[in-house]
């Protein structure tokens, strides 16, 4: 990954508007394919396009990513589709601000992966105490170690994946598919999911909307945070 720590407010703020507005072309280009509830996609669409972006206080202070990771991160990076003109957009943006960004865990449970925690680590972009303040959604770029199964999971949020390498994806009500580099997933509120690596390093950028900005028929009590993964640790 190019080293960009000293990037300023502005710069930053810069590329977070460009990663966005990139993203929101390639899940408004891709939302009718996906075959569910056509609800699901709008909200996560409207949902990014009204978020509000601002640097979090100065100096934001982000947990780096664990030197045993940062291979696996240059790899997958390197890896990501840039053919298309989106994608490359979407990439060059978001690669300067991985280095300002909190990187967080999932706690591994009971019959998870050997190792889980220390193969993969999610970069906060948007939402609560990540390195862009919204209010709206919480968006992350998920790294994952190559032969690595994510824990099956499920919250309330509705969500969105953007597929930047190899990979399995599953929802309950699909099972197992490859959506391919480029491709675009959506998991309705409290579907069951997961993903999983390949040989290769996973890579997926990820958005959740927060309870607020729901349609009132999908919004759900509950105490599962807005992690794609459930209980995590700010690493
Ligand atoms: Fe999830």
């Amino acid at each position: 990954m190019q080293s960009n720590c000293n990037m300023s407010e502005q710069e930053l703020l810069m590329h977070g508007v460009i990663m966005r507005e990139a993203l929101l072309r390639i899940l408004a280009r891709h939302s009718p394919l996906c075959g569910i509830d056509g609800g699901d996609t709008e909200a996560c669409v409207r949902s990014l396009a009204d978020a509000h972006l601002n640097v979090g206080l100065p100096p934001f202070k982000g947990n780096p990513l664990p030197s045993s990771l940062y291979s696996t991160a240059s790899q997958a990076l390197s890896d990501a589709p840039r053919i298309e003109r989106d994608f490359k957009t979407l990439l060059t943006a978001l690669e300067p601000l991985l280095h300002n960004s909190r990187w967080i865990k999932r706690f591994a449970t009971e019959g998870d992966d050997a190792g889980f925690e220390e193969k993969h680590r999610h970069a906060l972009i948007l939402g609560e105490g990540a390195l862009f303040e919204c209010s709206t959604m919480t968006v992350g770029l998920a790294v994952m170690a190559p032969n690595l199964c994510y824990p099956f999971h499920t919250h309330p949020p509705a969500e969105f994946y953007v597929v930047l390498s190899e990979g399995d994806w599953y929802r309950e009500d699909v099972g197992w598919w490859n959506p391919g580099p480029g491709g675009v997933v959506f998991n309705p509120p409290s579907a069951v999911h997961s993903m999983r690596s390949t040989h290769k390093p996973l890579l997926a950028l990820w958005g959740l909307i927060n309870e607020s900005s729901q349609p009132i028929r999908e919004r759900k009590t509950s105490a599962d945070s807005v992690f794609p993964g459930g209980r995590s640790e700010r690493s």
